[in-house]
């Protein structure tokens, strides 16, 4: 299997939700989540691939897929509890599941009501099911828990996505630090990530380009970036672990923007910094 060498199983013993588990970013989290000892349910809505993939990582004593659309309630309430039915409890909930929305180019002028509903629904309202549903669960079970969420770039940076998905992600930033608020006194700890361009099915659809194409425009962007170099989704999954993992027991409210430091550390105009 892909990925960095296991040194510490980190989530032993654990149980954890991912949403959008059957691809990219949240496809590779799940499978580390797994390698560290976790029990995971991959919730999704491509049905085959989130069942071949839950075969793969060892099947009912592993992984289980529910399909689970994150815009409706009940999917997600069925998600969690599935959970606690498959595996016993539950400590993790990864809200993953994303969509880009109309394509970046696209002005204010054409944009549609119904479009920025259809990405808020997907984007913000599924975490926000999700955190309620973990809450209903980790409470009451009192031993705590992680929620993280995918946020974006587009949290810190304007003009790189569209408006729905600029205003999904900053949003869901908002409800971070909000729930971190109020869960903490029951030792939930809750946090989001936020990477940029990494090649999965979603970006690669959001750009218009293809595996190469997108390589390349990535390549161009180097320049913007305090760390250069291709983002894979080992670099997002390695922060999910980290934030789900005990190793982050003092952290909650944060946005770990992953990044290569894009959005704080270089605005190249203005750099002092020459070769
Ligand atoms: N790839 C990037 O460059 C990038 C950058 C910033 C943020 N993100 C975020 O990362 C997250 C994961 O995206 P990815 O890049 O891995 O793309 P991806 O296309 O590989 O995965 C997205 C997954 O979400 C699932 N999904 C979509 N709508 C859903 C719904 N209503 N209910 C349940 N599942 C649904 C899809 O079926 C898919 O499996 C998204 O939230 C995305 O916004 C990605």
């Amino acid at each position: 299997m892909a990925g960095s060498p296991v040194s510490a199983r980190k989530l032993e013993g654990k149980v954890a939700v991912v949403t959008g588990g059957a691809s990219g970013i949240g496809e590779r989290t799940a499978r580390l989540f797994v390698e560290h000892g976790a029990r995971v349910v991959v919730a999704d809505i491509q049905d085959e691939a989130g069942a071949r993939l839950c075969a793969e990582l060892g099947g009912v004593a592993t992984a289980v897929y529910v399909h689970c659309d994150v815009s409706v309630e009940a999917d997600v309430a069925a998600a969690v509890d599935n959970a606690v039915a498959a595996f016993g409890s539950l400590d993790i909930m990864f809200n993953n599941a994303g969509i880009s929305g109309p394509p970046r180019h696209v002005s204010i002028r054409e944009s549609s009501v119904a479009d920025l509903e259809r990405v808020l629904r997907v984007n913000l309202v599924g975490p926000f099911l999700g955190a309620k549903h973990a809450a209903r669960l980790m409470v009451p079970a009192r031993r705590g828990g992680s929620i993280v969420s995918t946020s974006s770039a587009a949290s810190a940076l304007s003009g790189i996505a569209s408006h729905a998905y600029t205003c999904s992600k900053r949003a869901l930033v908002g409800l971070t630090e909000s729930l971190a608020a109020e869960l903490g006194r029951h030792g939930i700890r809750v946090n989001c990530v936020s990477p940029a361009g990494v090649a999965t099915p979603l970006a690669l659809d959001f750009m218009g380009l293809d595996r190469e194409g997108f390589d390349r425009a990535i390549e161009a962007m180097g320049n913007l970036r305090a760390v250069g170099g291709a983002m894979r989704t080992d670099d997002v999954a390695n922060a999910v672990l980290f934030l789900a993992s005990d190793d982050a027991r003092h952290i909650s409210g944060h946005n770990l923007l992953i990044d290569g430091g894009m959005s704080v550390a270089v605005n190249p105009a203005m750099s002092v910094f020459k070769d």
